[in-house]
């Protein structure tokens, strides 16, 4: 079954105005295998009789189901270690020590997927002891996908999910096995919480947040809905706040909200 131009323009301008993400050509080949299950569920004969679908106003789902299926959820627990580490040793440190008055940190992981990443960090909170006794820790995990958000609240993974990055010591302290899967545990739960949010729309809390994950989500935004998006991230951290991106992505050239933190490496300071 091929994909004409027409039906591949609808499917990259939807995608793009739901989520500001762009179909570069040399990805288009996704879009035939991410549509395809969507077609049999349909029971539609072409992508051409799927594309055309999303006229009609009667079916709103149908345009969901097109974008959730178009986007990429890969994550897995503790991506890309040496920066949690340095997170954790680093830059919450020096934060804290700014905050111990209040004893609060507040934490968004802003495309979030299934929460590996808001968990990663909710243990390795729960793991440094007494360090953050007295301390209110809030971990905020959103994304624009209904599914994940509800997966990631449900903090159930799969035996595969679970091994992704996650040492057996963690998996079995901090996960109960359910069946033929794994739960997190009431402690860590406790720590995080999960909303559907678009990253072009504004801040879904009020007040700021302390330090921002948003890795591996922005590298495929046009440029416009990229800066968008760090005007809104900028509007949303603390002014000493720090900004985590994934391991090849930079703010330099895409926004001019945001500079290279001085003393940590990899991290990020609004520009005040
Ligand atoms: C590849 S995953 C990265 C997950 C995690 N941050 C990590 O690094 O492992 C990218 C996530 O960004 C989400 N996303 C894409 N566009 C978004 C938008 N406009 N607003 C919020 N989330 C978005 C996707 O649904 C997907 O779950």
């Amino acid at each position: 079954m091929e994909l004409s131009p027409v039906a591949m323009r609808a499917f990259a301008g939807l995608l793009k105005q739901r989520t500001g993400q762009e179909l570069a050509a040399s990805r288009h080949w996704r879009i035939e295998t991410a549509l395809k299950p969507l077609l049999k569920d349909r029971d539609l004969p072409s992508y051409e009789s799927l594309a055309a679908g999303l006229a009609d106003p009667r079916d709103v789902q149908l345009a969901d189901a097109v974008v959730e299926a178009l986007l990429n959820h890969e994550t897995f627990f503790y991506r890309e270690q040496a920066a949690f580490t340095q997170l954790m040793d680093g830059g919450i440190e020096e934060l804290a020590a700014s905050r111990a008055g209040s004893r609060k940190l507040r934490i968004w992981c802003a495309g979030c997927s299934t929460g590996q990443e808001a968990y990663s960090l909710a243990m390795a909170f729960a793991e440094a002891g007494d360090r953050w006794r007295d301390w209110t820790i809030e971990i905020i995990g959103t994304d624009v996908s209904a599914g994940v958000v509800s997966r990631a609240a449900g903090g159930s993974y799969t035996q595969f999910e679970i091994q992704r990055g996650l040492p057996v010591r963690q998996m079995m302290r901090w996960f109960v096995p359910e069946g033929e899967d794994w739960q997190a545990r009431p402690e860590l739960r406790r720590m995080v919480r999960f909303e559907r949010h678009n990253l072009l729309q504004s801040a879904p809390f009020t007040g700021t947040v302390d330090v921002i994950l948003c890795r591996n989500v922005l590298l495929y935004f046009a440029a416009e809905e990229r800066a968008r998006v760090f005007d809104g991230l900028a509007g949303a951290i603390a002014p000493d706040g720090l900004l985590m991106l994934g391991a090849g992505e930079t703010v330099l050239g895409n926004t001019t909200r945001f500079e290279p933190h001085p003393a940590h490496r990899g991290f990020y300071r609004p520009v005040i």
